[in-house]
């Protein structure tokens, strides 16, 4: 697979097509595609499917959320190491339907560092995204809550997140992977974002819900 190419993270959610059996019909599909064209294809699952579909899986599977913990009496609490365990390469942290605080984000930035998680730090705005850079995610993943799930990417309504976000971790961390994410559904989208900077997308809908998501796949690619 071609690693230094830029990489499409597929969130499943919490979608009824994104978990169990149908979730992992769904990862193969993702599979099939990174195989078939070279692309740099991952996802980010359920807690509760990380295991099985780091195990039959052969594209990197994500965590869509840990907490900045250690072992102890955290009850409910995603720990990192089980993170690790599950065969998971790494985490998002912070998406924007699973907030944390500044010292959560930090907790838990640090921890997957010394468990060797990737981090894909995600951000709603310029403000985040310089103090989010700070604490040297693997990634970071800019995405204005209101256009996720929407129809209209964030690189066409609002190309200047993405190209500004570049230039802010360029400045702070040159080592950071700048993605983008929100409303991202075509070729087209993902060619816009690449133009302005980005080195991948996170994208969910546009996939998951998707009747044909072999279809929506190969012409996500093309952007790539
Ligand atoms: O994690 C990516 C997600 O927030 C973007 O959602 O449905 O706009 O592709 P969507």
């Amino acid at each position: 697979m071609a690693e230094d190419s830029p990489i499409i993270i597929v969130n499943l959610k919490t979608y009824s097509e994104g978990y169990g059996w149908d979730g992992f019909k769904l990862c193969k599909v993702i599979e099939e595609v990174a195989k078939e064209t070279n692309s740099n294809l991952a996802v980010a699952v359920s807690a509760i499917d990380l295991v099985d579909y780091s195990d039959n899986l052969d594209i990197p599977v994500f965590a869509q959320h840990v907490d900045g913990i250690n072992f102890g009496s955290h009850t409910g609490s995603i720990l990192p190491e089980a993170v690790k365990y599950s065969g998971a390469v790494g985490t998002l942290v912070n998406h924007a339907e699973c907030q944390m605080t500044w010292a959560e984000i930090e907790k838990a930035i640090n921890r997957c560092k010394e468990l060797e998680l990737l981090t894909v730090l995600c951000t709603a705005d310029l403000e985040s995204t310089k103090k989010g850079a700070q604490l040297n995610p693997n990634m970071l993943a800019v995405e204005p809550p209101e256009l996720i799930g929407g129809e209209v990417s964030v690189s066409s309504a609002r190309p200047e997140i993405v190209s500004d976000s570049v230039k802010i971790v360029e400045k702070i961390n040159p080592q950071i992977s700048v993605l983008c994410g929100a409303g991202v559904k075509n070729q087209k989208d993902i060619s816009k974002a690449i133009s302005l900077g980005s080195e991948g997308i996170l994208l969910a809908s546009g996939v998951v819900k998707s009747q044909k998501p072999r279809k929506v796949l190969l012409d996500l690619v093309q952007g790539l």
